[in-house]
């Protein structure tokens, strides 16, 4: 039965009847402040707060669920989780709120540098993990991704992402006491904590996953369970597959209850029903409690997945991007010094739809990943200009985060049209990607492997680490001292790129040692069937006992140089304020091999040259003349001063960030 009353197709509310259903609410929140015995400037500040945000807030639920019968009910529940949560913040989150109340543009400094890691590969757990602080200062970094670390179903539990309990920590990596703590010493040492917040799906072992397999009607509800395939055949249809080689198809046949649920990603993570205002609200309580324990920003997971309807992809819906907008409103009121990242590998045209400030005001930048990869297969930097010449730019008080590897696999997310501007035929491109990157193409430098190949479509996607895929494993196993200068060389090049081209650069730990791919992951029965574990190695500590010359090894110097040349770029980034924000512009460098860009903030200006491909380059200097940047330039990285009247000489994978002199 479609809603009588209230129904959002039908009835806008006008803007006093939005201000009277604020009037009706606000002394229902009452007894919440006596309750919780709070200050009258905290409940004064939250009220400003839900004022500024409750038009749109309201808007936004009532596009989504104003057409249910009990939606007050459900308006005033939210109102009163959100006032919860506010009221037991702590003083000093309270404090870092009004702080970034008034310096928002704090994530899009050149002071900015991201690193992420597995709590339990790196340091076994979070009170270890505290004592390395150190560690992450010495590299640079001022953000700190930890991958999910809460309790898990037993078994696989794809890295964390099937989680059981978002509010305690897998007893294994410590407790919430201590993720808090760790929370304040970063904080204290200037690094902001990065948290996933795994809201697409739950584990099935999750209490809501258990009612439903008990037969609890309101916790079916939460998940998307049907009797029979009549249904699940229809959505089928219009559906592609994320895990092929786990299922086919996007939905799980459960024994015990008999029944199909809705799973795209592993048959163990049950998609949560966002129809159903129950979950909004519950999963709206499970964010704000993380976002007390410290969390600086979100990392939401798998943003495209989270709203269904039939005959559609069910990907990127309208619906998805109301639910972050709604999510992120309650979160400006009551945890207002919170970010979102959207984690959206899809097509860009579809990732660039959750960037707002309204949204997730950073987010990963899937296409530079994939095509700085591309880049350096093909030795051309075509698609790779063509992609950043109109769709670098984001709005206003947002940010990307630039990645080379993360823990997931590589996906050739690049736009289609893109690629048939220059003649290029994406199909046939991904085919090569995937063969290069498996190193089936001949002369590949390459050691990936695939993940997810669906033999019905030939779509693959690649896992490995940035060193084995940059040629560093095929150099080491090869013994050529001229190879492994090569892959050096690369490693530094992309890493270069990503550290310059505008937004947070993230680096995933381990490759700051060139690590090369695991193969022992196979040995794991719960791991042996997922190929991304072979980029997810057990960080070694004794690279760190080499680097202080405490211990010697045959590609210690190897390991060595990379950090520290990377060491050294953060370092450097960190010192030029050009580097700050968005803005880019590239420059014609009328050579294929060379990318060439500007970055300005500020009134300061550096501009970035880098050579994809294994031969010196030249570029006529005059094309940088042209871009106003004088004569005369030192290129940070070098120390070198270069003119602008001659040829400007790069080496084989060079970058060059030169600054005026
Ligand atoms: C995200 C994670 C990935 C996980 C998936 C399901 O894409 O990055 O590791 O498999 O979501 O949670
Ligand atoms: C797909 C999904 C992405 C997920 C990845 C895991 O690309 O779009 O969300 O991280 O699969 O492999």
């Amino acid at each position: 039965m479609t809603g009588l009353i209230n129904n959002n197709e039908n009835h806008r509310a006008s803007a006093h009847e939005i201000e009277l259903t604020l009037e009706r609410l606000l002394p229902r929140l009452e007894s919440v402040w006596r309750g919780e015995q709070v200050d009258e400037s905290v409940v004064h500040a939250f009220q400003i707060r839900l004022k500024r945000v409750w038009p749109r807030l309201f808007y936004l639920l009532h596009l989504l669920y104003g057409s249910r019968f009990d939606f007050f009910y459900h308006l005033e529940q939210i109102l009163i989780t959100a006032a919860r949560s506010w009221a037991a913040r702590s003083v000093s989150l309270r404090n870092l709120d009004h702080q970034r109340e008034n310096q928002p543009d704090w994530f899009q400094s050149e002071r900015m540098a991201g690193g992420a890691l597995y709590v339990d590969l790196f340091s076994d757990n979070l009170s270890r993990l505290r004592e390395q602080i150190p560690y992450f200062q010495t590299l640079g970094l001022s953000y700190l991704h930890l991958m999910p670390l809460f309790v898990v179903r037993p078994g696989d539990n794809d890295g964390g992402y099937a989680i059981s309990n978002y509010r305690s920590i897998d007893p294994r990596l410590g407790t919430i006491d201590d993720l808090q703590q760790l929370s304040e010493e970063l904080r204290e040492a200037g690094i902001s904590l990065v948290l996933d917040f795994v809201f697409n799906h739950t584990s099935d072992h999750h209490v809501w996953a258990e009612q439903a397999q008990a037969g609890v009607t309101e916790y079916e509800e939460f998940y998307y369970i049907f009797p029979d395939r009549r249904e699940p055949d229809e959505y089928e249809r219009t559906l592609r597959e994320i895990f092929p080689t786990v299922r086919r198809g996007n939905f799980t046949w459960h024994d015990n209850m008999e029944k199909w649920v809705w799973t795209t990603f592993n048959s163990y993570q049950w998609d949560l029903n966002y129809r159903n205002p129950s979950v909004f609200r519950a999963m709206l309580e499970e964010m704000l409690f993380l976002a007390n324990t410290g969390i600086d920003v979100l990392r939401l997971d798998a943003v495209a997945f989270i709203w269904k309807e039939m005959g559609t992809s069910c990907e990127n819906l309208p619906q998805a991007h109301w639910l972050i907008q709604a999510f992120n409103a309650l979160a400006s009121i009551a945890a207002p010094s919170m970010l979102f990242k959207s984690e959206a590998i899809v097509h860009p045209d579809d990732v660039v739809r959750y960037i707002s400030p309204e949204e997730c005001q950073i987010s990963y930048n899937p296409t530079l990943m994939a095509l700085l990869w591309e880049s350096l297969a093909t030795r051309s930097v075509k698609l790779l200009k063509q992609s950043l010449g109109h769709r670098h730019h984001l709005p206003e008080g947002t940010s990307w985060v630039n990645y080379l590897r993360c823990h997931d696999d590589i996906g050739w997310t690049f736009d289609d049209a893109d690629a048939a501007v220059l003649g290029i035929n994406a199909y046939d491109h991904r085919k090569f990607l995937n063969e290069f990157y498996t190193g089936q193409f001949e002369g590949s430098f390459a050691r990936g492997v695939p993940f997810q190949h669906n033999t019905e479509t030939g779509d693959m996607r690649i896992s490995g680490t940035l060193a084995s895929l940059a040629g560093l494993e095929q150099a080491i196993d090869l013994g050529d001292e001229h190879l492994k200068e090569m892959a050096i060389r690369r490693i530094m090049l992309l890493n270069g790129v990503t550290l310059s081209i505008g937004g947070i650069p993230l680096i995933y730990l381990g490759e700051e040692w060139g690590q090369l791919n695991d193969y022992d992951f196979v040995k794991d029965p719960a791991k042996a069937g997922d190929t991304r574990w072979i980029h997810r190695p057990k960080m070694k500590w004794e690279y760190l006992a080499e680097l202080d010359g405490h211990l010697e090894s045959k590609d210690g110097s190897i390991r060595n140089r990379i950090f520290r040349s990377l060491q050294t770029m953060i370092s450097l980034r960190k010192k030029m304020p050009a580097l700050a924000g968005l803005e880019m512009q590239l420059i014609e460098t009328g050579n294929e091999h060379v990318l060439g860009f500007v970055r300005q903030h500020d009134g300061s200006r550096v501009a970035i040259l880098a050579n994809f491909s294994e031969s010196s380059q030249s570029i006529e200097g005059n094309h940088l003349r042209t871009f106003g940047m004088g004569r005369y330039f030192e290129d940070a990285i070098t120390g070198e001063t270069i003119g602008t009247s001659e040829a400007i000489e790069l080496e084989p994978y060079q970058i060059s960030w030169l600054q005026r002199v």
